[in-house]
């Protein structure tokens, strides 16, 4: 499976999001690499500092959908953290070609809201007609969740009044992840891991 991770927006949770799906696929046994598509290389970066066990590449170009699938190896999950689609477009396009997922990462607030209603638009009209399917398994990913809070619920209605899919995993609001980046990771029993089981990805665990 390729799991593309992609907003508008910078500071949406894509790479830490990324770093943790990295993860909670491998500890599962199943084979995955990482995909940076974003220039500031972010998830590379976090990937050799912190020593990630599986490999992680940079590919920031508008021909993903052609040089990608090349190489992927046998049976491997991709997870590709795409950089902001509001300043590189064309790459983004590209990534979601192939993407079996998008996940469209989000806070519960009114900004990112309105933004990430411009993601769906932009993923239907303008990239799904070039997919061999013509459409686009597009989910919103609410993250950065306060528990109990009224916001959540309020923004998964207006998403899904827009049409969207929401994964029904949330991620919460944690010291943890804000702290993650250029760190070793394990996803076991954090939410990320409970979002490969929605996704479909793996057994139940090593
Ligand atoms: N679940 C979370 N709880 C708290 N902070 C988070 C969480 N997820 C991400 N962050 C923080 O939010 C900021 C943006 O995350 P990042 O993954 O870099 O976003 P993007 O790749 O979309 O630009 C970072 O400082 C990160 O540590
Ligand atoms: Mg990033």
């Amino acid at each position: 499976m390729i799991v593309l991770l992609a907003n508008l927006k910078p500071g949406v949770a894509k790479t830490t999001s990324a770093g943790y799906l990295l993860h909670a696929i491998h500890e599962r046994g199943e084979r995955v690499i990482g995909v940076d598509a974003d220039p500031s290389r972010s998830l590379e970066r976090w990937a050799d500092a912190a020593g990630f066990a599986m490999p992680v590449m940079s590919l920031v170009t508008t021909s993903i959908h052609t040089t990608l699938p090349q190489l992927i190896p046998d049976g491997a999950h991709v997870i590709i953290d795409g950089a902001q689609a509001e300043d590189h477009a064309g790459v983004i396009a590209s990534a979601a070609r192939i993407a079996d997922v998008v996940l469209v990462p989000l806070a519960p607030s009114g900004v990112e809201l309105e933004r990430t209603l411009l993601m769906k638009k932009f993923l239907e009209d303008d990239v799904a007609p070039l997919t061999s399917s013509g459409r686009i398994d597009i989910r919103a990913l609410l993250n950065r969740t306060i528990p109990n809070a009224t916001s959540t619920g309020e923004v998964r209605g207006v998403l899904t009044d827009a049409g969207w899919t929401v994964a029904s995993t949330t991620i919460p609001r944690r010291e943890e992840f804000a702290a993650s980046w250029g760190n070793p990771v394990t996803a076991r029993g954090t939410a990320y891991d409970a979002l490969v089981t929605e996704l479909g990805i793996g057994g139940r665990g090593a």
